[in-house]
């Protein structure tokens, strides 16, 4: 039988390939989409590797081909949470098990708490704005600290977000670093960084320890994750056993190190859109008004505002928070779209490009939260932010829900107003990926 052919090749040396990706990482993939098409292979020193940019091929690897695509998680810094969990592990039978369990969290209960809790923190958020200037990552960070550690833990505001700082920047660290040659080497060695990581997230390690405490002596179902996790495994509610407390920590952990980033990232870049959109700020406080007026924002008005999640929608459309999914590395020969992809390959599935794609969204770089009203127009398919299949998102619902009741508390009483006149789109290890403060005034409605 004749082998099926390989995927169209970047003819580009490994050298200059890894300084061009360097340079411009989104830059350098929609170039490699726009010049090669929808699948293209192309080589970094020490490894082969694969874009791909359409649905149906995402498709393929992230639901179809699991058992030979397994994801590839670098080894992490932070050896802060060394239990493999959710988020690190392949897709297949013992993921399925603790993904169930995660599921079966989302009880009506629970989703009505997580929406409250959003909306209060948000009202909280609201409140404490100085007059003057803020730095929006900064201020979003503690929004999404507040929303999730209480939505996980139960508890949490009273500690300061610095103390996850230096885990977060482990792990992007991680991340950015791990396509060099050599590199899962080097990560076993414990660095100065990682050593200062496990110092500083000793509070929560504690919070943490009490959390569980808590869950084992209370005879109700509390409303915190961490809760469900150590009642539903004890009591034999699940095909999932944790061996011990630090694995029950660790998940937690990883869910708060995937949570944080994407809505302080989300938050941040919405207010220059809005500031240079004055009509769409305009048409979302109207709504605001009319839905929520001069009360407190509720959980419950959450699901009332079309046009504000329209907008949320609209941000992470433009700027998914993983522009690229962890890669996955084919563990033997296989196919994709028809082409060979050789054992040892590294495929990356690249959201960034398909959410914008020209032939999918028309005008897919203009901001235009009106297109989400316009059926055929605006191909939902397409835009996958959370990704899909068996390792989608577990925090897609929880983000969605800080973001939107973000953007509807600020949007009813205050205005933020970016100082920097462009969009800041360099990658960084700070709060929400930026490099940096972010300035913004504060003016009242
Ligand atoms: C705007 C915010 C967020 C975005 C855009 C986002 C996006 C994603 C994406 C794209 C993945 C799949 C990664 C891959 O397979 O390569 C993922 C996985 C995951 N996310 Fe999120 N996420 C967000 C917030 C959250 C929050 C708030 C939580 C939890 C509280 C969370 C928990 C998880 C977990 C547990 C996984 C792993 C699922 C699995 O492997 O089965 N995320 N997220």
């Amino acid at each position: 039988m004749t082998k099926p052919p390989l995927p169209p090749r970047l003819a580009l040396g490994k050298l200059a390939t890894l300084r061009k990706m360097a340079e411009d990482v989104l830059g350098f993939l929609h170039w490699l989409h726009e010049n090669h098409g929808d699948i293209v292979r192309f080589k970094l020193p020490g490894r082969r590797r694969l874009a791909v940019f359409s649905r149906e091929l995402a498709h393929e690897v992230l639901v179809e081909k699991t058992d030979v695509l397994r994801i590839l998680h670098p080894r992490t810094a932070c050896d802060v949470v060394p239990s493999a969990g959710l988020v690190r592990m392949p897709a297949g039978e013992e993921h399925g098990r603790l993904r169930e369990l995660i599921v079966s969290a989302a009880t009506p209960e629970r989703v009505a708490f997580q929406k409250h809790v959003a909306a209060a923190e948000a009202n909280r958020l609201v409140d404490e704005l100085p007059d003057g200037t803020v730095d929006l990552p900064r201020t979003m960070e503690r929004l999404a600290w507040n929303g999730v550690t209480t939505s996980l833990l139960g508890r949490g505001p009273e500690l300061d977000p610095a103390i996850v700082r230096p885990s977060l920047k482990a792990v992007k660290l991680t991340f950015m670093l791990s396509v060099l040659p050599g590199f899962q080497l080097l990560r076993r060695l414990p660095l100065p960084h990682d050593l200062k990581a496990r110092r500083a997230i000793r509070p929560l390690d504690e919070a943490t320890r009490e959390a569980i405490g808590a869950a084992r002596a209370s005879a109700e179902a509390r409303p915190e994750l961490i809760c469900h996790l150590v009642q539903a495994t004890e009591r034999e509610e699940s095909g999932w056993r944790f061996a011990n407390d630090r694995e029950i920590r660790d998940e937690v952990y990883t869910m708060l190190f995937a949570a944080l980033d994407g809505p302080v990232q989300i938050l941040t870049l919405a207010q220059f859109y809005l500031r240079d959109r004055p009509e769409v700020r305009e048409r979302m406080e109207a709504e605001v008004d009319q839905v929520v007026g001069d009360r407190p924002l509720q959980g419950d008005d959450l699901g009332r505002l079309p046009f504000t999640h329209a907008v949320a929608m609209e941000v992470l459309r433009l700027h998914p928070p993983a522009p690229l999914l962890v890669a996955r590395r084919a563990e033997e020969d296989c196919t994709l779209g028809g082409y060979l992809v050789p054992k040892g390959t590294s495929v990356d599935v690249v959201l960034h490009v398909m959410q914008r794609d020209p032939e999918s969204w028309g005008d897919g770089g203009a901001f235009r939260p009106e297109r989400w009203f316009e059926g055929p127009g605006c191909p939902v398919d397409r835009f996958v932010p959370f990704s899909f299949g068996p390792k989608e998102c577990r925090g897609a619902d929880l983000a969605t829900n800080l973001i939107v009741a973000t953007l509807a508390a600020v949007a009813g009483r205050r205005r933020l107003e970016p100082v920097e006149r462009d969009l800041p789109t360099e990658p960084g290890l700070g709060v929400g990926g930026f490099r940096g403060a972010i300035p913004a005034t504060v003016t009242l409605r």
